[in-house]
Order: structure tokens, then sequence, then C-alpha cells
């Protein structure tokens, strides 16, 4: 053999030594690194108290009995999540692992950890959301959820309020208006109303319309004593706690009548105060066309004063909520408004609406109410 030929020849052994070695080794890691992920598995799933399963294959020997889902409320808005509490029974089910579906296709997703999600896409609707097991068990739980269109901060929005209610008779209607349209408001109740009626308190909460109070029997407030006006506000709390298990977080003083102490006793209570910039002056007219006249004057930002306890304004309740959702207004909550316009609602201090641009009316109003000297007595 010449010398070059056995030179390659060498070359080839040597690299063909070094291929062979190097499978080796990275055939030994290969199998180390699984092993060791496998452990860190199976000590995981020791921990959680689920029997440890090595193989990939679904180990559906224990299979689920009991399944619930709870849903913290029964509305969503597009843009916000929902933390679901989802329990089962045995504890040591091996195969925990859920199917979501929903009855509008796509609207919602929930993630592994239970976090509902609505899509983007989905449509205002009421759909019914369904978990179910996928050990063979074939158990099944639904719950009912209204999705609410996503809020635009860029674009129009009003939050119309109501003052003195509930009262069945003419809050439900207004609720159907509203539950229909997918529309929100602001409900600032009267706390003996509140205890009259739970009902109606807890429909409107159900809706995941805001549930806000009025005090509790409509006194002017800078008149009382700190202990009359402590009483005003502590009923009146408690009595939205014991219908919706929620404190209220908004106030609106009867007659939007404030001075310092009462602001600092809301204060005291988480209450922000909200009175308004678009009065209706509905207990005046007493008219159906006036009310919705005077509501359909609203404009972006603006915070809208009503009544709910009057039979005339159920009309036009029907009427401006479709009416303003078609002229391009997102109708919100007070809190959704200053939310999404990123102002906020700090306890003890007052509020009329987001727009910057009537200042100089906030400040009038706001003189007026200090020197106690409301424009007029009227049935706020
Ligand atoms: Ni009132």
């Amino acid at each position: 053999m010449k010398k070059g030929k056995m030179k390659i020849v060498q070359y080839v052994i040597v690299a063909f030594v070094v291929v062979v070695l190097l499978c080796g080794i990275f055939s030994i890691l290969k199998r180390l690194t699984a092993t060791s992920s496998t452990d860190k598995l199976s000590e995981s799933k020791k921990e959680k108290g689920v029997e440890t399963t090595t193989e990939k294959k679904v180990d559906n020997s224990i299979p689920i009995t009991k399944l619930s889902v709870g849903a913290p409320a029964g509305n969503i808005r597009v843009g916000e999540t929902m933390q679901l509490d989802i329990a089962y029974e045995p504890a040591d089910a091996t195969n925990p692992e859920l199917k979501w579906s929903c009855s509008e296709d796509g609207f919602v997703s929930v993630s592994e950890d239970g976090v509902l999600t609505p899509s983007e896409d989905s449509e205002k609707s009421t759909v019914t959301v369904t978990a179910e097991t996928t050990d063979g068990s074939d158990i099944k739980t639904s719950f009912e959820l209204r999705i609410y269109p996503e809020i635009d901060p860029s674009k129009p929005m009003v939050a119309i309020t109501f003052d003195d209610g509930p009262y069945p008779d003419t809050t439900n209607p207004m609720l159907d208006a509203l539950e229909e349209n997918y529309a929100k408001a602001t409900f600032f109740c009267l706390g003996q109303n509140v205890e009259y009626y739970p009902e109606v308190v807890q429909r409107e909460y159900e809706l995941g319309l805001e549930v806000a109070t009025h005090t509790y029997s409509h006194q002017q407030l800078p008149t009382l004593s700190a202990s009359a006006l402590e009483e005003e506000i502590t009923k009146a709390t408690n009595a939205n706690k014991n219908a919706t298990g929620v404190a209220p977080t908004l106030m609106r003083p009867p007659y939007g009548a404030v001075n310092k102490t009462v602001l600092e006793a809301a204060g005291n209570h988480g209450l922000s105060c909200v009175n308004w910039s678009l009065d209706t002056e509905d207990w005046k007219t007493k008219n159906a066309d006036a009310t919705y006249k005077q509501v359909m004057t609203a404009t972006d930002g603006d915070v809208v004063l009503l009544h709910d306890i009057h039979e005339y304004n159920v009309n036009a309740v029907q009427r401006f909520v479709p009416d303003l959702i078609e002229q391009g207004f997102q109708l919100v909550t007070v809190s959704e408004l200053y939310a999404n316009r990123g102002e906020t609602l700090d306890p003890g201090t007052l509020h009329y609406r987001t727009d910057p641009t009537t200042e100089a009316q906030e400040e009038t109003t706001a003189a007026d109410t200090e020197d106690g000297e409301d424009e007029e007595d009227g049935d706020w």
C-alpha cells in the first residue's frame, strides 16, 4: 500500500471510533435526563395527591364520580376573565382532565387551571358552558353565562343611573329592557327598599349591573348629626351586603347634597360619591316622552340621572336603551365608565362625569352643594 492510502485508512478508523464513542456518550446522557424528568413528574404528581403514572398512557382506573363547577358570576364582559371553582370527587381520581364546550362554538375557552376567557369574536349572548370528564365516567355539568360586549374606550359611552329603587313593578320592566339589549346601568338603591325587595336587587346584581347606594332613608345628609349620618350609611351598605353579598363602592347622596363631613363619612365606608351631569328631571315632567328626549341629549361621558320608581319612566327606558346603542353609545356602569376613561373613583371624593370639558359646570354644582343651596328641592 502507498503511504497516502495508509493515512486515509487510519483517518477513517479514527473517525469511526470517535463517532461510536460520541453515540455511546449521547445515549447515556439521554437516558439520565429522561429518568430525572420522570422522577420530577412523579414527585409533583405525588404532591398533588394524584396517583403516580410514569407512562404516557392516561390512567382512568379511579374515575370521577362527582363534578361541580362554580362561576363567581353569571355574566362576563369580553376583555375580562373569570376564575372558575372546579371540584371533583374522589380526590384521588386518576384523570381529572376536563373537556370544555360552549353552546355557541368558540365563544369561551377555559384554561387547565380553570380561567374562563370569552373570545374577542363572541357576540352579546347568553351561552351554556359545559365541563365534561374525559375518564370515561361521562359526567357533565353546565352553567349559564351572559356575555356583554367589550368596551372600546375610544368610542362614546354613558352611564345611566337610577335612584330611589328598587320597586318591583317599575324596576323589573326596566331590567327587562337592559337585559334584552345587553346594556348596563347603575342602581343607587335606598336601603329600606333593598330590605323590602331584595330579590330585585339580586336580579340587578346577577345581570352584572352596578348596585350602589342612595343611603338608607333619603335624608338631607349635611343636616344630620354625626351619629344619624353614620346610621344612614351603615344601614344602607348592610342592606346591599345582605341582598347581594357585596358591599357597594358608590353612594349618591340624596338631593346630591354633600359637604366635607358627608364625604369623609362616605370615605370611611369605602364609598365614592357620584352625582350626575345630565338630570332628566323626570320627577318634574312625569312624562315618558320628556324623559326619553332628555336622555337622548346625552353626550360622551355623561352620568344620566333618572328614577326607577316611576311608572312613566318604564316606556322611556324601553325606548332610549336600544336607541342610544343604535346611536353608537356604549351603556356602561359608573365604575366601568371611570375605569375605561382612566379616571379614579377614590373613596370620599365627589364625581359628576368623566368628560373634562364640563369642569365649569362641575365647579358650580360643587359650590352650590357645599353651601347647602340646592337649585330646587326636587325628588332626587
Ligand atoms: Ni333620591
